[in-house]
């Protein structure tokens, strides 16, 4: 590297404050640092900065449901959040928090210039208010009747038995989630980020190339709609209040991004480097934001938006990835593969999980399966079967012949094409196509494996007078090895730093690509990484389930935020699906119910079970003789419960969102009433 350094400032997503890092949140970690690892390699200028995202709902209740302030609730889990990424080896140049004096100011700021500009207006809306908590309530905090398929307990902006989206509203006898009592609708002036207004800006934006193509075709959609955002929240609420409107805060997500300054700033202060000079418009200095793909809106188009209409620059570029799945489905509580960082270290290497991140890594968004049997056989092959081997099987005669490198090579070729590959790695680093960089090594070392059985210098150990040809084939093999560990030490910073110890030398640049390790002496060599076994991964299964078990119980609703997608876990296992008791049941009788309009009232013969009265919302759909003599599947189990025109004894299974779009499912003739439907 000549040239000037380049200016670099890189963020990951700012995980919240109310819960632990798990392995999805590591995809975007460790993605981030390696790439942030490979710049700094490279001798590039680059500031890793991140933060806790400390502010909102969601986090006030967790520290109440705990007993204590939401200022101890923050402080902890940031320091629980710390030690993970720390031992994950992820590296930030400064980790901080939104609840910072700085990310007041700067929230502040932002705020002032856009309204100053003309970007804030005020409107008046209703929502739902708690009476008793004395709170308005985000759509999540809002439980109920599902309206469609009257399913109980469910959150008010979707149902997590029918997926049906619905406005709170909505909702059949709704009640607040934070106090149980019954919401009542309340107008209420809040302050909106006027959005629209950027539409030429966002469009410009987003074709500039400082997005992926799946990115910004998806920005596109959202564009042709731009909504003025709410950026403010009443009181109570954890967050910043807004000045000039006592009792107003902002919206957490409006100081989350800002929180990314704040960061910085915090740093600079330090450092001693100039803020403005990375954020002010014009600015020369990159910048990138890594992200999921569940948070592309706030973005691709709020945070540009609010940047623009501060005058400051903008992001170079913002790079997301898409979700961690485990074994082909959603991290699971209930299977044990909602796993957290902490109880996969308390099994396995970090490293393992850096290089698996890595070899199946690519700058697309798809989506990310983390295959553990797959894992196991992939670190195993490659770390140790292929890269540590080409040490562990040469190391030793170096040591055995005096410990010092020969003077020349015994195949300079083969060291040529490795040190020639530098270029297109970095390639690949810089794209951010890991997978690709880590089967150019890995096609390397397969390379050089070949090379040493080939030669077999343990056979020519035990020849006399062959010491200075074996010394020639293993320094060879040292100095791919050097070379390898250097390719991959964006990745595997730790192996790197106990190869280095065992090569007796500096820390590796990547500018040491160009020269070679000659006359050079090493010391014994070591074991750098052991094998996984599966009986590690098991054990991690086990713990992740019980932890899991236990921390279900005591968790709230999980996160308030309007994200496209969610981590949380929406499979349940056999056992679970064994405790909804099917019965097959005949249509006894059917029949009108005074006084309502959706419902017909069933008598059901169930065989054994005897007769069941149950309420069905059909009525739309079916006259009562289409349905008498009918059978129908009836969900045998469900605890009775009491509505208006009586008691309803179950549920009869129907397809179709509902209304008149309603179709009850029907065993075929031959089937008895009673029988158990599995
Ligand atoms: N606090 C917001 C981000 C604010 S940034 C100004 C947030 N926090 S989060 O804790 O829910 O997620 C942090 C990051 O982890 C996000 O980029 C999110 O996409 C990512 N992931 C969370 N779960 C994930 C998976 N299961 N898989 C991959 N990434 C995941 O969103
Ligand atoms: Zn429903």
């Amino acid at each position: 590297m000549s040239d000037t350094p380049r200016k670099i400032l890189v963020t990951s997503a700012l995980p919240y404050a109310n819960g632990p890092i798990h392995l999805g949140h590591l995809l975007e970690y460790i993605q981030t640092d390696i790439w942030v690892r490979f710049q700094k390699l490279r001798g590039q200028m680059c500031t890793y900065v991140c933060a806790d995202d400390a502010h909102g709902t969601a986090i006030m209740l967790k520290a109440e449901e705990n007993g204590i302030t939401p200022e101890q609730q923050i402080a902890q889990v940031k320091a629980d959040h710390e030690k993970d990424f720390a031992d994950f080896q992820i590296r930030f140049d400064n980790y901080y928090s939104t609840h910072s004096p700085e990310n007041q100011a700067l929230s502040e700021m932002v705020f002032q210039r856009n309204k100053d500009a003309g970007y804030i207006i005020e409107k008046t809306i209703t929502q739902l208010y708690d009476p008793q908590k004395g709170m308005f309530l985000a759509d999540r905090f809002v439980k109920g009747t599902c309206p469609k398929c009257k399913a109980e307990d469910q959150y008010g902006d979707n149902c997590e038995v029918c997926g049906a989206t619905y406005s709170p509203a909505e909702l059949i006898e709704p009640y607040s989630a934070v106090s149980g009592a019954t919401p009542v609708e309340k107008d209420t002036t809040q302050l909106f980020f006027d959005l629209p207004k950027f539409e030429p800006l966002l469009r410009e934006w987003t074709r500039s190339g400082a997005l992926q193509e799946q990115v910004a075709n998806k920005l596109q959609e959202w564009i042709e709609d731009l909504q003025p955002w709410d950026i403010s929240r009443e009181a109570p609420y954890f967050g910043f209040e807004i000045p000039g409107y006592p009792g107003k805060y902002f919206y957490v997500w409006l100081d989350a991004p800002i929180g990314y300054m704040a960061s910085f700033k915090n740093y600079c202060d330090r450092e001693g480097l100039s803020f403005d000079d990375y954020w002010a418009e014009g600015s020369n200095a990159e910048l990138y934001h890594f992200i999921g793909k569940d948070i592309i809106n706030f973005h691709g188009l709020f945070w540009p938006a609010m940047l623009d209409g501060a005058g400051l620059r903008k992001p170079t570029a913002i790079y997301s990835h898409g979700f961690v799945t485990v074994n082909g489905a959603k991290m699971s509580k209930s299977r044990g593969t909602f796993i957290k960082a902490r109880t996969y270290l308390d099994h396995l290497s970090p490293e393992y999980l850096r290089y698996y991140f890595a070899a199946k890594l690519s700058s697309r968004v798809d989506d990310f399966d983390l295959n553990l049997e797959d894992f196991v056989q992939r670190v195993n092959s490659d770390l140790v079967g292929k890269l540590v081997n080409i040490a562990s099987r040469t190391g030793n005669f170096v040591k055995k012949f005096g410990g010092t490198l020969s003077a020349e090579l015994d195949n300079p070729l083969l060291v040529r094409e490795v040190q020639e590959a530098a270029p297109r790695i970095a390639e690949f680093y810089e794209q951010r196509e890991f997978g690709k960089a880590m089967r150019e090594i890995m096609a390397l070392a397969d390379h050089t494996n070949g090379y040493i059985a080939e030669k077999a210098p343990w056979s020519l150990a035990k020849e006399e007078g062959k010491e200075q040809e074996v010394l020639a084939i293993c320094t060879t093999a040292i100095n791919v090895f050097r070379l390898l560990v250097l390719y991959l030490k964006p990745v595997l910073p730790a192996l790197a730093e106990r190869a280095e110890a065992f090569l007796q030398i500096d820390p590796l640049r990547w500018d040491d690509a160009g020269q070679l390790l000659l006359e050079h002496d090493i010391a014994k060599f070591k074991p750098l990484l052991g094998r996984v076994e599966s009986s590690q991964i098991d054990a991690m299964l086990s713990d992740s389930k019980e932890v899991t078990a236990a921390a279900k119980a005591s968790t709230a609703p999980a996160k308030a935020s309007n994200k496209m997608d969610d981590t949380v876990d929406d499979t349940i296992s056999i056992d679970d699906f064994l405790k909804v008791k099917l019965r097959v049941a005949r249509v006894a009788k059917a029949a009108h119910v005074e006084g309502a309009d959706k419902l017909l009232q069933l008598t059901l013969d169930v065989g054994e079970l005897g007769e069941r009265n149950v309420f069905a919302g059909i009525k739309a759909k079916y006259q009562p003789e289409q349905l008498e003599g009918k059978l129908v599947v009836l969900v045998a189990n469900l605890a009775p419960r009491k509505m208006k025109f009586g008691v309803s004894e179950g549920m009869v299974l129907a397809a179709g969102p509902g209304g008149e779009d309603i179709y009850v499912l029907s065993p075929d003739n031959g089937a008895k009433p009673g029988m158990e439907v599995r």
